[in-house]
Formats: C-alpha cells, structure tokens, sequence
C-alpha cells in the first residue's frame, strides 16, 4: 500500500493506495468507535462491493443510501434526500458519511458532508477510475442544478481516501477509457514518470494489470494532490488541471453530454490544444506526435474531425476560461509542462482543429 497526502494543516488527509482489498483497519480507525455512518452509494456499484463494505465497518451502526446512478442524479433532490436521511437517524458532528462510487456519489455526499451541520468528516471510497484519479482528490464537491453542472458546492477536503484497483475489474469499457484520459492528462502536464510509465506499459493498462493500475494511480494522485495543495481554491496553479477542457466541454456540450464519456471529450480537447501548442511554436512536431502515439497507445480515441470550430465557437467562449472576453487555453510547453495564456493566434486554433 502507499500512502500520500494532499491538503494544508487542519485540512491534510491521507490517501491510501492498495492493489489489495480496501484497507479495512485504515476505515476503521478513521471512522472510530460507536460513530453512525452513512454510505452512500448508486445502483450502479455491485451489491457485492456495498455489502462487504458495510461488513468491513466494525462497531459502529451503519446505514446504506442509495441513489440511482447517473450524472442526473447530482441533483438537488437528492442532495434534500441526503440531508433527510442524516436528520432523521439523528446524525451528530462526531458521525461519519462514506462516499462509495465515482464521481457522482463523491461530489453529491461530499457536498452533503460539507453543509450537513455546517461540515462533518467523510472519506472518499472512489470506485471508477476517473475518481481514483481525480474526483476524490482535492476537496471540490458539488451538485447539478438546472441551470449547469456543478453550480451548486464547495470546496471541503475529505479527511481519508482509501483508493483499491481490485473495484476497476468491473468498470465497464467506456468508463475504464474515461478515466484513462484523465490519467494521460498528469502526463502530459507535469509528470515525465507517468508518461514514461504508460509507454512502456500500454498492453497492461489495456488488460487492467492490478500492479500497473497502482502504479498509474500514484504518479496521477500524486501529480493531482502536489497541484491542488499548492492551490486548494483554485485561485493560479490548479487552472492547469483544466488542460483539454475549453474543448473538451464545447464537444461535451455540443453532442448534449450523452455521446461521449467526459474523459473521452477531454482526451480530444487536449489533443486540440497540443496542435495549438504546436503551431504556437511551443511544442516540437516528434512532441506532438508523442502526444498523439500515447493516448493511441491504450486505445484512446484521438481523431476530433467530427468536431469543427465554427460550431463549437460559441461553446468555446462561453467558457468559463474566458475572462474579459479574453480566451485563456492551457498549453504545452517542450518540457511537457502546462502553462496557462491568452497569447495565441485564432488562426492556430482553425488550424489545429482542421489538422
Ligand atoms: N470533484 C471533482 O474534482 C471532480 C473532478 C472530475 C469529475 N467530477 C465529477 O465526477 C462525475 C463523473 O464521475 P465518474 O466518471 O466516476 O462517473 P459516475 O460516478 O457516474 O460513474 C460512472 C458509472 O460507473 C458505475 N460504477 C462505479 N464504480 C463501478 C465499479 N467499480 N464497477 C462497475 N460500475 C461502476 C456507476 O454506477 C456509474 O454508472 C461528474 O459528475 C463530474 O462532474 C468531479
């Protein structure tokens, strides 16, 4: 098992990462004795994982809420059903919410952790690999309101995360790929390890290699964790997290968030903004094409020529990257760092799009 930290003084909390089963004495310790806990949980996430999660909890008395699963289930019903839950088991400050699934349950019963009583603990279970990587980590929680996504939340650090592959086994392939995209993002922005890792490594992420998956879990957690610690409010550094994301959430937007998986979208949104680098002399033509080579590598979808810029123009400068109706993109530089900037010609935006 490794463990890694992320978060400031009061707010520092430990991440486990095992290709073992859950570290169930790590939970245990955290959750305390003859605390109430609350799982939550969505119908998507084997029974099998939920019962011996619950088994796994030594005394304490712990309650299971369930949501449907689904992106349109971050909603503020049941963000309400939530909070009705923890009022009528008589939930105190010294009890404890478990978020058990992907990103949808951490950010919902993360955001019910940070208002519920003005704020109690929680720890982050993330079972797909998008929240492995990214989700669990860094204290956003949030909900859907009718009018955007995550509109509604907080920033409010976990106080445990405990991350085991042995939950990807039975992640279906779109969401297995989802997360991947996330994971080359840490390669591409800040962490050489991690992009040398997957290259020699591609046909055993392919195969869900439990050892590898470690691995890529740790450089991209630790790339994750070092960058929202620097910037726990998203206020400088962190911007660089959003590498692909102008684009990928104009494809997202455009195809009304139903063809694609968001890793996917992202996946072609960086590789737009790596052309774009490119024709802004930042990045190398062998660079680019290592680029490309390795999200192809583990069998990501690179080719973007569905998607053209005189459609998605208008989604693009409803960013929120946008300011002072300047367009800020996230770009690479030929030491594979991310740098944010609003010097670029629109010309190489067209381009990149139509190469
Ligand atoms: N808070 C943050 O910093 C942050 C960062 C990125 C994304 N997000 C949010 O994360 C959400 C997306 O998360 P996601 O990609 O994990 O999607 P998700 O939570 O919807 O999970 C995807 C699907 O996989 C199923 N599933 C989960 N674990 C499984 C397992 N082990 N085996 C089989 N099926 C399983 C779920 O039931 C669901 O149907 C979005 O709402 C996004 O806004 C938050």
């Amino acid at each position: 098992m490794t463990t890694l930290y992320a978060g400031k003084g009061d707010s520092k909390y430990k991440i486990c990462i095992t290709d073992k089963a859950l570290p169930k004495n790590e939970l245990n310790k955290f959750i305390g004795k003859k605390a109430k806990v609350l799982i939550v949980t969505d119908s998507g996430i084997p029974n099998t994982y939920v019962r011996a999660l619950k088994q796994s909890i030594k005394n304490s008395s712990v309650h299971i809420h369930r949501i449907n699963k689904g992106e349109q289930e971050k909603s503020f019903k049941n963000f309400q059903q939530i909070l009705n839950k923890l009022i009528d088991l008589k939930f105190s400050r010294t009890d404890k919410i478990v978020a058990f699934g992907g990103g949808v349950v951490g950010d919902i019963a993360g955001f019910s952790a940070a208002t519920f009583l003005r704020g109690i603990d929680y720890v982050q279970i993330p079972t797909t690999l998008l929240s492995q990587v990214d989700s669990s980590v860094g204290g956003k929680t949030a909900i859907n309101v009718p009018q955007g996504k995550n509109l509604v939340g907080a920033f409010y650090n976990p106080k445990l995360v405990l991350i085991s592959t042995t939950y990807l086994k039975t992640l279906s392939e779109k969401e297995y790929k989802s997360g991947l995209g996330e994971v080359i993002k840490y390669a591409f922005i800040d962490n050489q390890k991690l992009r040398r890792l997957i290259e020699k490594n591609s046909q055993k992420i392919i195969s869900r290699d439990n050892k590898i998956l470690k691995n890529i879990i740790e450089q991209s957690v630790k790339t994750k964790s070092k960058i929202v610690t620097k910037d726990e409010k998203e206020s400088g550094i962190r911007a660089i997290l959003n590498f692909g994301h102008t684009f990928g959430h104009a494809i997202e937007a455009h195809t009304g968030y139903k063809k694609l998986s968001h890793g996917a979208a992202i996946t072609l949104g960086m590789i737009i903004a790596s052309k774009i680098s490119f024709f802004e002399g930042h990045l190398k033509d062998y660079q680019l094409e290592n680029i490309i080579n390795l999200a192809d590598s583990i069998g990501l979808d690179t080719d973007h020529s569905n998607y053209k810029y005189s459609v998605l123009k208008k989604y693009i400068m409803n960013d929120k990257k946008v300011a002072d109706g300047k367009l800020n993109l996230i770009m690479i530089d030929n030491n594979y760092k991310a740098f944010k900037t609003y010097k670029f010609k629109t010309t190489n935006i067209k381009k990149a799009f139509n190469s």
